[in-house]
C-alpha cells in the first residue's frame, strides 16, 4: 500500500552552492514508522517536504508505491502532513477542522461522517467534537491535527516535529498515541525528530543525518549497540557516551589501548578487527557507555580496564545516578550507577571499563573500527 522509494535524492535551494540534502537512499516498506533524526539544520524538513512535494527535488527520483512521483502535486501523492504548528481553523469546530479535506473532496455527507467519528474515536476526542479549537489543551490540538491526517487515510504519513509545541508529559503522552495509533492503521509513516529519545522509543528504524547527509539506518537497538560513527555515537543515547582519545600499541604481545594515564588490553574481537584496517592505525578514539563502566577495582579480571578517579559532580535520576568522574582525561567521564550507592562528590574511587563493549573509532575520520553483526551482552 505505502511502500516510498528516495533515489539519490538532492537538494539545492536557490543561490545556495551548498546541498542541503545529499544523495539520499532510502528504501521504506509499506507499514514502517522511519524516525528522521539529527541536529538542527541537517536536512529534515527539506526532505520531508520534497517526499510530499512542498519543496521541488533538485536531483534523485522519488517513489510512492512504485510510482513515479517527483513532478506529481502534493494533493495527489496520497499522504497526508502533520507540522509543529497545527495551525486549525479557529472559528470551524473540531469536527468541522477534521471533515474539511473530506469536504474539499466532495465525499458523501453520510460518509464524511462516518469517517470523522470512527477517527474522532481512535484518538479518543469524540467528546469534544462540537469545540472550537480555541477551547482545546495543545494536547488535545495536536490530536485534532492528527485527525485531520488520519480522516484521509493516506498511503503515507509524514509527521515534521508534531509534539515539540507540547510539555514533557504531554509529549510522552502523544508519543505513546501516535505508536498506538501507527499499530492500529499501519500506515506507513515517515517521522521528523531532533530528540533522540523519540528515534529510540517510536521507530522501526532509525534514519540519521548530519549536514544533509545519512549517516547509519538501523532499527533503535542496533544503533545504539553498533554506531557507525562517532557522531552517530554521540548523538544517539542519554546520557551520551564517553569518549577518550588515545593510541593503539602493541606491546609483550598485547594490544593495548593507551593514553598518558592508562594501558588497557584490548580483547581478540577488537584486535582482529584493528588488524584488519590496517597496521598503520596508531591515533583511536575509545567510546564507551555509561552502563558500561563500573565502580571498584575489576584488578584480575580479563579485559576490565581501569582507572582512578575523584567524583565531581552527581544527578541522581530516581532509579539510577549519573556520576561525573575526572580521570585526568581531557573531561570526565560519565559513569551509571544505582541510585543507593553510597558514594558522594569529592569520593576517590576506581572505575572498571566493560573491554568487550567499548568502541573504537578511527581518530581522523571517525568511523568505527570495531564493528559486527552481533554484540552480545
Ligand atoms: N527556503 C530555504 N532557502 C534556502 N535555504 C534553506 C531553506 N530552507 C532551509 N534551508 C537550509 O537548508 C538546510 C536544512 O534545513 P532544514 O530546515 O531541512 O533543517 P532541519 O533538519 O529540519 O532543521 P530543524 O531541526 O532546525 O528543523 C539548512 O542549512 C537551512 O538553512
Ligand atoms: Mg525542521
Amino acid at each position: 500500500m505505502g511502500s516510498l522509494s528516495c533515489r539519490h535524492i538532492y537538494k539545492y535551494y536557490k543561490g545556495e552552492q551548498r546541498a542541503s540534502v545529499k544523495d539520499f537512499n532510502l528504501e521504506v516498506e509499506d507499514g514502517e514508522f522511519i524516525v528522521l533524526v539529527g541536529p538542527s539544520g541537517c536536512g529534515k524538513s527539506t526532505m520531508l517536504r520534497m517526499i510530499a512535494g512542498l519543496e521541488e527535488i533538485s536531483e534523485g527520483d522519488l517513489y510512492i508505491e512504485n510510482r513515479y512521483v517527483n513532478y506529481v502535486s502534493p494533493k495527489n501523492r496520497d499522504i497526508s502532513m502533520v507540522f509543529q504548528n497545527y495551525a486549525l481553523y479557529p472559528n470551524l469546530s473540531v469536527y468541522e477542522n477534521i471533515a474539511l479535506g473530506l469536504k474539499l473532496r466532495k465525499q458523501a455527507k453520510h460518509e464524511i461522517e462516518l469517517k470523522v467519528n470512527r477517527t474522532a474515536k481512535v484518538l479518543e476526542i469524540s467528546h469534544l467534537l462540537e469545540k472550537l479549537p480555541g477551547q482545546l489543551s495543545g494536547g488535545q490540538k495536536q490530536r485534532v491535527a492528527l485527525g485531520r491526517a488520519i480522516v484521509r487515510e493516506p498511503q503515507v504519513f509524514l509527521m515534521d516535529e508534531p509534539l515539540s509545541n507540547l510539555d514533557a508529559k504531554l509529549r510522552a503522552q502523544t508519543r505513546a498515541e501516535i505508536m498506538k495509533l501507527h499499530s492500529q492503521l499501519k500506515t506507513t509513516t515517515i517521522y521528523v525528530t531532533h530528540d533522540q529519545t523519540e528515534a529510540m522509543t517510536m521507530g522501526s528504524r532509525i534514519v540519521i543525518m548530519k549536514d544533509g547527509e545519512i549517516q547509519q539506518v538501523a532499527p533503535p537497538q542496533q544503533m545504539y549497540d553498533q554506531p557507525c560513527n562517532l557522531f552517530v555515537a554521540g548523538f544517539i543515547g542519554s546520557p551520551q557516551m564517553n569518549f577518550i582519545a588515545g593510541t593503539i600499541t602493541r606491546r609483550e604481545g598485547e594490544v593495548c589501548f593507551e593514553t598518558k594515564r592508562v594501558r588497557w588490553a584490548l580483547p581478540s574481537r577488537h584486535v582482529e578487527a584493528l588488524n584488519s584496517a590496517g597496521q598503520n592505525l596508531r591515533q583511536v578514539v575509545l567510546g564507551v557507555r555509561p552502563e558500561h563502566i563500573r565502580i571498584g577495582g575489576a584488578a584480575g579480571q580479563p579485559f576490565v580496564g581501569t582507572a582512578q578517579g575523584r567524583i565531581e559532580m552527581m544527578e541522581q535520576m530516581g532509579a539510577d545516578t549519573y556520576l561525573f568522574v575526572d580521570i585526568n582525561e581531557r573531561a570526565n567521564i560519565i559513569v551509571r550507577t544505582e541510585a543507593h550507592s553510597g558514594l558522594t562528590v569529592g569520593d576517590s574511587i576506581e572505575v572498571g571499563f566493560r573491554m568487550e563493549r567499548v568502541h573504537l573509532f578511527d581518530a581522523e575520520q571517525g568511523h568505527n573500527l570495531v564493528l559486527q553483526e552481533a554484540i552480545r551482552a
